[in-house]
Formats: structure tokens, sequence, C-alpha cells
């Protein structure tokens, strides 16, 4: 496997940065996930426009142009012969004495970036069975739709999921609503056929594959609702899935250990399932 890092080609193995960077310090980085289906580069727009965002708000100047970070992420898919997977992408604030403050601006940011291959088959038939998810409370800090690499709470929060038996944990807020997924957002199709998911206010990662499942839904005629539901409203529903560039849209059919809806993956999950690759570009 052949990675990129700060303008070099070089074996994954080897690949590494310096013990003083800050994203290993200080988690003050910035990162993309974006699929590879049939070996293209899915939304890359929407993802390099995000990138661009949490470049901005954490101040931090890529280290490379928009131009060239495509021609960077189009190698590695073609070095490394992935069909079908995703690319990694981290900007870091780069290496530097450690204080908190941030560098000279002559420090150069760091960038990382790999490609890893999936085994479609393997996500499809998941899909098939749809996950189970737990509900955990969301002690994220107050930015979260940000891209950081700073990801602590959604580690701890998937960690309990998968020793409970789940896939995913779904983030509950102060008020007992479900914010999103710890990698994923969250929806639910009430039992009038509505698709409800979470407004992309500042409680959730606003996710490209989310934009794009909404632009499907409004092509298909569904009807869309972007409001907070609740625990209780997700147990009381006919169907809910998570979505998110490794997942695309993956049916849930448990949640806290009891079924949702006929405790199997429902056909508005499935449709935009199978509908997402005719419509994301
Ligand atoms: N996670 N919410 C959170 C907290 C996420 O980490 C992600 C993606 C999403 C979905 O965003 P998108 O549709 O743009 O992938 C929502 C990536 C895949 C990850 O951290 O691996």
């Amino acid at each position: 496997r052949i990675a990129y890092v700060n303008g070099r080609y070089i074996r994954h193995a080897e690949a590494g940065v310096s013990i003083d960077d800050r994203a290993f310090l200080f988690s003050d980085g910035i990162y993309e996930v974006i699929e590879v289906f049939q070996g293209a580069l899915i939304d890359e727009r929407g993802h390099l426009d995000r990138l661009a965002r949490s470049a901005g708000a954490l101040r931090l100047t890529p280290p490379l142009s928009e131009a060239a970070l495509k021609f960077v992420m189009r190698e590695l898919v073609a070095r490394n012969r992935v069909r079908h997977g995703h690319v990694y992408l981290q900007i870091t604030r780069g290496a530097a004495r450690r204080e908190h403050v941030f560098p000279s601006a002559k420090t150069p940011t760091t960038l990382v970036a790999f490609a890893q291959a999936h085994d479609p088959d393997a996500g499809e038939a998941k899909a098939r069975k749809g996950i189970a998810v737990i509900s955990v409370p969301d002690i994220r800090w107050k930015r979260p739709d940000i891209k950081t690499v700073s990801l602590l709470p959604n580690v701890l929060a998937k960690q309990q999921a998968r020793e409970a038996g789940a896939y995913e944990a779904w983030l509950v807020d102060a008020d007992g609503f479900v914010t999103e997924g710890a990698s994923s957002n969250a929806w639910i199709v009430d039992k009038q056929g509505a698709l409800i998911t979470h407004p992309a206010d500042s409680a959730i990662l606003s996710g490209i594959t989310r934009a794009r499942i909404l632009e499907i839904a409004k092509a298909k005629g569904l009807a869309l609702v972007e409001r907070a539901f609740t625990v209780a409203q997700a147990h009381d529903a006919a169907e809910a899935f998570i979505s998110g560039a490794t997942t695309l849209v993956m049916p849930v059919v448990k949640l806290d250990g009891r079924p949702i809806g006929a405790g199997a993956p429902g056909p508005v999950a499935l449709g935009l399932r199978a509908a997402f690759h005719e419509f994301a570009v």
C-alpha cells in the first residue's frame, strides 16, 4: 500500500509524521473520508468544500491547492488499485515545539492521505440484515459540525456500541434528542412515511451523504422533515437508518435491544441505498 505524506508517495507501513505533530499532541487537525465507487471519488466536490470550511474554522491553510489535492487522491486510488473503498485525507497544523498557542505562520501544515479498499459485497450483506444501534449521551464539544480528528467521545461511544453487540451509537443530547451517530448521521421514517433527520446546525456534522440522500428523497417525492427526533420517537418509527461515506445508507433494525418497525430493513432505506450511486457523482 502506498500513502501520501507531505509531498511524497511512500509505503504505507513506513509512512509517519513527527511526534511533535499538532494532531498527535492536540488533535489539532481536520479530515475527510471520501467514498471510492468503481474507481471514482463520490461527491468529491462536497467533501472538498467541507474540508475548506473545516480548515477555515481552525484557521488552517492547506499545504496544497484543491487541484493538487484532487490529483493526489486520484494517484492514491490508481497506485493502490482501489475500485471500491475510500480515501482518507488529513491536514494538521504541522509539527512544532509543544505549546497550545498556534506555532508561527511559517510552520508548514501536515498533509497525510491514503486509500483503503473495501469489499462492497460485505456492505451489501450488512444492509440486507440491518444493524443494531444503542443510544448514549452526546458528550462531545459544542462544534461537532467541524470535521476535526478530535474524536475521543465518538471512539468511546462506538466501542460501547460494539461491546453491546451493536454497530453504531446514537448520540443523545441533554434534551433527549438524537443528534447523530458516532460516525454517521441518523434518520428515521415515521409511520406516515416521512423522512426525519436532525437539521444541519452546529450540533451535527453536515454529512455529504446526508445532503445527497435529501436530494434523492426530494427527487423521489418523499416527505422530508429536518428536525430532531427523540429515542422514543425512534422506537415508534416505521424504519430507521444511518448514513455516511463508508456506510452509505445502512438500515437500523434495532435500538437499545428493541426492534424498530418490523425489525427488518425497511423499503425506504433500501430504496435510498439502491438509488444512491445513480445520483451521487
Ligand atoms: N464519518 N457524523 C459524524 C460524526 C461522522 O463522523 C460522519 C462521517 C458523518 C457522515 O458524514 P459523511 O456523509 O460526509 O461521510 C456524520 C466518517 C465516514 C468517518 O469518520 O470515518
